[in-house]
């Protein structure tokens, strides 16, 4: 009887999310990476599925399960996570960044792993990974909307604004990453939703309230436009 009365505001609809961290690897046994959990992408994913949509998850190395009806693809670098996104993107109407993809890659990669005795100091050279949701951003098709994040410690609305017009995105999720019971490994998290035409600030919730509230507000603006 839950599920009957349950929201079916998504039926029909193909929904793409990428979660989780990256790994940039140094040599073959080490990696720059980040905190991220991936609780926030896998709890959007799950609101999506209960609400009707068919979901595909990107996932970046994650300690987390979920339903069998959403389908996991696996990667591990930011490249691959680009790759993946950039080969099945158009089969999807709503798509959401919510990885929390590395910026940087070392420039080189050590085919062996890098031995102490040869070196007295380390120097690791870094360069850009590609911009997955700029890219999705740039190459958006009419029927799709673009969903970002935006992970600030300052200017929260001002800088994820700056991110809404650079990408292309339609939707900013901006949070404050260092408010208390927000971002990386919490079960909880403070967000503002960021359109053009609108800014709404968002008490602390659970990850699962928030990916409600984010569906009720690309509902919203798909039923606007
Ligand atoms: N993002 C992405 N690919 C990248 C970097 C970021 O798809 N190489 C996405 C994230 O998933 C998020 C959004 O871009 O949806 C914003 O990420 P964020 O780290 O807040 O901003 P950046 O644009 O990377 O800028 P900066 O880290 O300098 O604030
Ligand atoms: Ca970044």
């Amino acid at each position: 009887i839950e599920r009957l009365l349950e929201k079916k505001d998504l039926d029909g609809k193909r929904v793409l999310i990428t979660a989780g961290p990256t790994r940039e690897y140094l040599d073959p046994v080490r990696f720059i990476s980040n905190r991220s959990s991936g609780k926030m992408g896998f709890a959007l994913a799950e609101e999506a599925y209960k609400r009707g949509a068919k979901v595909t998850l990107v996932s970046g190395p994650v300690n987390i399960q979920t339903y069998a009806d959403i389908e996991i693809v696996n990667v591990e670098t930011a490249y691959e996570m680009y790759e993946e996104v950039k080969s099945i993107k158009d089969k999807y109407d709503i798509l959401i960044f919510s990885a929390a993809v590395a910026d940087f890659k070392p420039k080189n990669f050590r085919e062996s792993k890098i031995k102490k005795e040869q070196e007295q100091e380390l120097q690791i050279e870094l360069q850009k990974n590609p911009d997955i949701l700029k890219y999705a951003g740039e190459t958006k098709k009419d029927w799709q909307i673009v969903v970002g994040f935006s992970a600030e410690t300052e200017n929260l609305i001002e800088n994820s604004k700056k991110k809404l017009y650079e990408k292309n995105a339609d939707l900013i999720v901006a949070n404050n990453v260092l408010q208390e019971g927000a971002g990386f490994n919490v079960d909880t998290n403070i967000v503002t939703l960021i359109s053009k035409e609108k800014v709404l600030e968002l008490p602390k919730l659970s990850k699962e309230e928030v990916a409600g509230r984010i569906f009720d507000f690309i509902v919203d603006y798909l039923c606007r436009r």
